[in-house]
């Protein structure tokens, strides 16, 4: 009984559906298209006359670009048509079939071939079947994979524009039997790319005559220009860079005293050096050219080691030991004089900025206070003439404070000989004073003497101290000035020579 009910419905179902007629039709057709049929001969009507190939390609997906082994790999769908002679039916003769299919083999097809293909096949296309109408118009599309070989350059890498050019060809047939004729690539289906826009996909005919034969050899390249997209590559590489390099900067900022000086030079260094290690494995592994990050980074690495080198410089000058001399002429002019001038730098104590050509070297104050300390003293005690006689043999004493005073421009060069008048004055008091009073005094002026002699020395050391930290803070800020600007001046200057950095600029960063 299950057995009966079963072939019951199978035969409803086949009358309901009712496709045995339309079946019939199609049947014949392939039969009678296929009759005579040979997949190897050309399908034109007259021998000498040329098979027309349409041909377009439409672009769905840039999958990778190598730039080390410079092979390009995009997911294409091909486009072929042409007309087959021996592929036409009259319609009503056939009612309802519009169109048959073909498996690639049983048909003829042209044997366009990808010419600059890096795959391991040759050819990557998956062979599908061939679409035919009653007049004859045959539409293969076969998709697939192609690798192709494309000079990847990348010498703007990151702001690169890349042209990889795609060409098609029949690899046996020549232009009098297959003329290949192109149509615009079609990119509606193109899915974007994270790391690549892209721009447009020209294509262009070309004829090529081999030294065999006559015959042309037509092919039709397509050329894929993408531009790479610098997010990524903005925000992972250059702005720590730029940031590194600003950091490089504070070295000539932080005070001397700190003594952190140098470690903060060497620690941007080395936080540079790793995170160039980084970006080694980032950028193409090619030697052709230097890529311009690259070219950025060395010169970031150099500005660093620099600072490095003129910061040992700085700290030589401000820790320069007293006792190991004045500082060479020159060296004076220029740092203190020139360059102080020029950077608007005030020395430490001094109202204002001292003109370019003041070069009076700076003598305390101490020493006149010192002298009439010394003086007065004299002038307290019993011996009042022979304080007036030591007031009478020195001139200037009264008004040592005006004369003596930093700021007088006019005493240019005269300062430089008092400490010697000094000498000589303070003999003559004492020889006054040993000839008539007490031995007691003339002990007190000679510790008094000798302190004086201390407290010049130390000033004198002093100042001579400051003169070299003043160098070295002139030299610390002219640092500052000038690695600032070359710092500047090399990031606007390498990045902006990319070619199309104001359009990647403006289209990776403010879309
Ligand atoms: C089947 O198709 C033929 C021709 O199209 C039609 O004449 C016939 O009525 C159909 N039969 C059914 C059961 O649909
Ligand atoms: C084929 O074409 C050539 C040139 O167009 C012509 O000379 C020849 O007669 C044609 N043959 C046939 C069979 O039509
Ligand atoms: C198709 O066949 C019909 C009937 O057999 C005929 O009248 C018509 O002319 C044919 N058309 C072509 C293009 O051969
Ligand atoms: C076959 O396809 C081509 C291209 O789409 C078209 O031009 C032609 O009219 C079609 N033929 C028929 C009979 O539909």
């Amino acid at each position: 009984m299950v057995c009966w009910d079963g072939l019951l419905y199978i035969a409803v179902a086949a009358c309901a559906v009712n496709v045995s007629l339309q079946g019939e039709h199609e049947r014949r057709l392939y039969s009678d298209l296929m009759a005579n049929y040979n997949p190897l001969v050309r399908p034109v009507f007259n021998d000498s006359h040329s098979l027309t190939v349409h041909f377009s390609f439409s672009l769905m997906q840039i999958m990778d670009v190598d730039e080390k082994n410079q092979v390009l790999t995009t997911n294409i769908w091909l486009q072929l048509y042409w007309i087959d002679h021996y592929l036409q039916w009259n319609t009503s003769d056939y009612p309802g079939v519009t169109n048959v299919r073909f498996p690639d083999s049983l048909v003829w097809k042209p044997d366009i071939l990808l010419y600059n293909s890096a795959d391991e096949r040759f050819d990557a296309t998956f062979h599908t079947n061939v679409l035919v109408n009653s007049s004859g118009w045959c539409s293969y599309i076969p998709p697939g994979i192609f690798k192709s070989t494309c000079y990847i350059d990348v010498r703007w890498f990151p702001f690169d524009v890349q042209r990889c050019d795609l060409k098609f060809g029949s690899w046996t047939y020549g232009g009098w039997s297959l003329d290949l004729q192109m149509m615009d690539a079609d990119t509606t289906g193109y899915i974007a790319n994270g790391e690549w826009d892209l721009v447009e996909t020209p294509g262009r005919r070309n004829e090529r005559f081999y030294d065999c034969c006559k015959e042309p050899y037509p092919d039709v390249t397509f050329t894929v220009v993408m531009r790479r997209r610098t997010l990524y590559y903005g925000l992972n590489l250059l702005i720590p860079c730029v940031l590194i390099s600003t950091l490089a900067l504070l070295v000539f900022l932080l005070p001397a005293d700190s003594g952190e000086k140098i470690s903060l030079g060497i620690t941007v260094l080395l936080s540079l050096t790793v995170f160039m290690l980084l970006v080694a494995e980032i950028m193409p592994a090619t030697s052709d050219s230097v890529p311009l990050i690259a070219e950025y980074f060395a010169t970031t690495m150099v500005i660093v080691g620099l600072s490095v080198i003129a910061t040992v410089l700085v700290l030589q000058y401000h820790h320069h030991d007293p006792d190991g001399g004045k500082m060479p002429k020159w060296t004076r002019v220029v740092l203190l004089n020139w360059c102080a001038w020029f950077l608007r730098m005030k020395r430490p104590g001094e109202a204002r900025v001292r003109p370019a050509c003041h070069n009076k070297t700076t003598r305390s104050s101490l020493t006149s206070v010192d002298l009439n300390a010394c003086s007065s003293h004299l002038a307290n005690s019993n011996m009042l003439y022979i304080g007036l006689r030591g007031l009478e043999s020195v001139p200037y004493s009264s008004s040592s404070a005006d004369a003596m005073s930093p700021d007088s421009g006019l005493g240019c060069g005269h300062g430089v000989g008092r400490a010697g008048e000094d000498e000589a004055l303070l003999p003559r008091c004492q020889s006054s004073l040993v000839g008539s009073v007490e031995h007691g005094l003339g002990q007190i002026l000679e510790e008094l003497r000798y302190i004086g002699k201390r407290f010049r020395d130390q000033d004198e050391d002093e100042s001579l101290c400051n003169e070299w930290k003043f160098a070295a803070a002139v030299i610390d800020r002219l640092c500052l000035m000038a690695f600032s600007l070359f710092t500047i001046l090399c990031t606007i200057g390498i990045l902006m020579s990319a070619p199309n950095f104001v359009e990647a600029i403006s289209k990776d960063y403010f879309p």
